[in-house]
C-alpha cells in the first residue's frame, strides 16, 4: 500500500484548463480571475463582500488593521490555534490575551472568555476585538461570542482559516462576525496554493479592507487600467499592503470553490465512516460534532486518553509513520510557544485545556483523495494498538 498523506490537495484538469487563460492573456495580477472567485465566494458564504488576499494570515492583518486595532489595544485569541491567530494581533502592536480552549470542540471556552471580559472591564480595561477560531472546520460557539460581544462592545473577527463551506445554524462560517477570514493552503478543503479571503456585510469596512489591501491606494489597478485617462493616479491616505492574490491563483479558486460541496459532502461520509469503525477504541476519543454546527472536516482531529492506553501520544504517530500513515499533532497551545512564553511569562499551565491539546490530540488522513481501503488500514493499524 503507498504511504497515506495527512492531506492532499484535489485538483485535476478543469484547474489545469482554467489557469491557461490568465498565463495567455497575460493578466497575470488581480484582475478578473480573482474578481470571479470572490463573486463565487461571497455569493456561497451569503456575505455582501469578499476580498481574496494572499493567506488567511495577510486576511486577519487586514482584518484587524481595517478595524482599527493599534497599539495599546487588547485581542482576545484562543490559546489552542495556529500561531498566526496571535501574530496578527502582535504586527499591529496590539496585545493578545489568551482563553483557554474547550476539551471537546478544541474551539474557544466561552465561558472562560466571559470570565475573562468580566475582569478586565472590572479593572477598566476594554476588549478591541476576540477572534474565534473555527479550528479543524468546526465553527465556534458563534450565538454565545456575539451576545458578549454587544454586551462588551468588542468586534468579531472569525478565523476562518480552516472553515471554508462550514455552517452553524444553517449560516455559513465567516458571515457572522465583523470580519471572516479564510485560508486556502493547500491543506485547506480548496486551495490556490498560498491564499486567503476577507469577507464582511458592512459597507465601511469593505470600502477599508479594500484598499488596506492594494498599498491603501484611493483607486484600485483595475479602475486605472480600465480608465481611458493614462493620468488617473490614486492618492494614498492611510499606510497599506500589497496583499492582493494573484490570477493565476484565483483562476485556481474559481474551479475549486465549484467543488468546495461536494469535498465537504464526502469527507463528512468518511468523517462518520471514521466515527462509527473506530468508536470501539475507548481511548481514542474522536472529534464532536454539537448542534448546531456542521463541521466541514478540514482535518479529523482526535484526542488520546492517556489513562486508556500504555502508548504516549507520540509514540502511536510513530508507529503509524513506520506503518506508512501521516499523522499529525492537532495544532500547538500557542501560549506555550517560545516567543509568547519568554514576551509574556507564561506558564504552560494557565491555558491547561489548550496544553493538554497540544499535547494529546491528533489528526489523521482525511482528504479527497483517499480510497476505500486507505481508511480501513488507518483503522486497522490503529486498531492494534493498546
Ligand atoms: C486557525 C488558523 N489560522 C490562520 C492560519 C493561517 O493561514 P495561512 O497559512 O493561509 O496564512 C491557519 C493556517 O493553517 C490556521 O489553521
Amino acid at each position: 500500500m503507498a504511504y497515506i498523506n495527512i492531506a492532499e490537495p484535489c485538483l485535476g484538469e478543469e484547474e489545469w484548463n482554467y489557469v491557461k487563460e490568465p498565463i495567455s492573456t497575460g493578466w497575470l495580477t488581480q484582475g478578473p480571475k480573482v474578481k470571479e472567485f470572490e463573486n463565487k465566494f461571497a455569493a456561497m458564504h451569503n456575505v455582501n463582500y469578499a476580498y481574496a488576499t494572499t493567506s488567511c494570515t495577510t486576511a486577519l492583518h487586514l482584518a484587524l488593521t481595517a478595524l482599527g486595532v493599534t497599539k495599546g489595544d487588547y485581542v482576545i485569541v484562543p490559546s489552542f490555534t495556529w500561531i498566526a491567530t496571535v501574530n496578527v494581533v502582535e504586527y499591529c502592536g496590539a496585545t493578545p490575551i489568551f482563553c483557554d480552549n474547550d476539551i471537546s470542540t478544541y474551539n474557544i471556552d466561552v465561558e472562560k472568555l466571559e470570565l475573562i471580559l468580566e475582569e478586565l472591564y472590572k479593572n477598566g480595561k476594554t476588549v478591541k476585538a476576540v477572534i474565534p477560531v473555527h479550528l479543524f472546520g468546526l465553527v465556534a460557539d458563534m450565538y454565545r461570542i456575539l451576545s458578549l460581544s454587544k454586551k462588551y462592545g468588542f468586534a468579531v473577527v472569525e478565523d476562518a482559516a480552516c472553515a471554508a463551506g462550514a455552517m452553524y445554524d444553517g449560516k455559513y462560517a465567516g458571515s457572522f462576525g465583523d470580519i471572516g477570514c479564510f485560508s486556502f493552503h493547500p491543506r485547506k478543503v480548496i486551495t490556490t496554493g498560498e491564499g486567503g479571503m476577507c469577507t464582511t456585510n458592512d459597507d465601511v469596512l469593505a470600502e477599508r479592507l479594500a484598499c488596506l489591501r492594494s498599498h491603501g491606494a484611493t483607486v484600485s489597478e483595475e479602475q486605472r487600467h480600465r480608465s481611458n485617462s493614462p493620468y488617473l493616479m490614486p492618492d494614498f491616505n492611510v499606510l497599506g499592503f500589497n496583499y492582493r492574490m494573484s490570477d493565476l491563483q484565483g483562476a485556481v479558486g474559481s474551479v475549486q470553490i465549484d467543488k468546495l460541496g461536494r469535498f465537504i459532502n464526502e469527507r463528512r461520509k468518511w468523517a462518520e465512516y471514521y466515527n462509527h469503525r473506530l468508536s470501539g477504541l475507548d481511548w481514542l476519543i474522536t472529534p464532536l460534532e454539537p448542534i448546531p454546527c456542521r463541521h466541514s472536516y478540514q482535518a479529523y482531529v482526535c484526542r488520546i486518553d492517556t489513562t486508556k492506553v500504555d502508548m504516549r501520544r507520540d509514540d502511536i504517530m510513530q508507529k503509524m509513520q513506520e506503518a506508512g500513515i501521516g499523522t499529525r499533532a492537532g495544532t500547538h497551545a500557542v501560549h506555550e510557544l517560545g516567543y509568547y512564553k519568554k514576551k509574556y511569562n507564561i506558564s504552560k499551565h494557565d491555558y491547561p485545556v489548550a496544553a493538554e491539546l497540544y499535547a494529546n490530540t491528533i489528526s489523521l488522513p482525511l482528504h479527497n483523495n483517499m480510497s476505500q481501503a486507505d481508511y480501513d488500514y488507518v483503522i486497522e493499524i490503529l486498531s492494534g494498538i493498546n
